[in-house]
């Protein structure tokens, strides 16, 4: 089983009650998104894979480490994934960037799938998706099943906010994924906010409604 991690750092929950007041503006909110996602890319990226190397300092040679693992690929889930890709980016500069394009049906609260570009050879990289938002779950789902069906084997899930159903929903269908999230909120309302939540992602992101 993947495991569930709510990567609650002091910094993280200071960032995440900010971007959760309603006063928060657009240019406060994308920022602070992106200063959560590099803080939780420290966490997400600790067990990564590491191998010796010999380096010579100005004193000696010695053998220390080097990274080893698969390469990173980034996977926003459109639009409101995009906004945490920077920050990781600050802390994983030569990860590749896929993208999963897709939207809720307000009515329905069912993912539509819209648009897929990932870069060759994903069975052999590791690939974090990366949502601010998991809400019934379902986005989730579909991206992880798009990334699957290319070849994908090592996933990860990486959300600011998750409701207490998404998490489960996601974790019984893709029991093999890692899943984290910087908060683990009450319950979803009747049209699929979760709560208490921070209102619509996208929206706050990019100044839309
Ligand atoms: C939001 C959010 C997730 C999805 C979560 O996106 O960014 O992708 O809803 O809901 P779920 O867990 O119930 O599927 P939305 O569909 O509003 O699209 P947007 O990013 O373009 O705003
Ligand atoms: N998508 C959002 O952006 N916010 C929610 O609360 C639920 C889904």
């Amino acid at each position: 089983m993947g495991k569930f991690e709510i990567l609650d750092h002091p910094l993280i929950q200071h960032k995440l009650t900010i971007i959760r007041n309603e006063k928060c503006g657009t240019r406060e909110f994308r920022q602070v998104v992106n200063e959560i996602a590099e803080l939780m890319a420290y966490e997400v990226s600790r067990d990564m894979l590491l191998e010796d190397v010999q380096v010579k300092t100005p004193v000696e040679v010695a053998t220390e480490k080097q990274l080893a693992g698969k390469k990173v690929v980034i996977v926003p889930i459109l639009r409101a994934g995009l906004g945490m890709v920077d920050g990781i980016l600050e802390l994983i500069p030569a990860a590749k960037v896929g993208h999963i394009g897709m939207y809720r049906d307000e009515e329905t609260l069912q993912p539509h799938e819209y648009f897929v570009k990932m870069p060759d050879d994903i069975a052999n990289r590791e690939m974090i998706i990366v949502d601010p938002m998991l809400a019934t779950g379902g986005s989730a789902i579909m991206a992880v099943d798009a990334l699957k069906k290319r070849g994908a084997k090592t996933i990860k899930f990486v959300c600011l906010v998750a409701a207490p159903e998404g998490v489960k929903a996601l974790r019984e269908k893709h029991p093999d994924i890692d899943v984290y999230a910087a908060a683990l909120d009450d319950h979803l309302n009747e049209d699929g906010y979760i709560v208490p939540g921070l209102g619509d992602a996208g929206d706050r992101l990019f100044g839309t409604k």
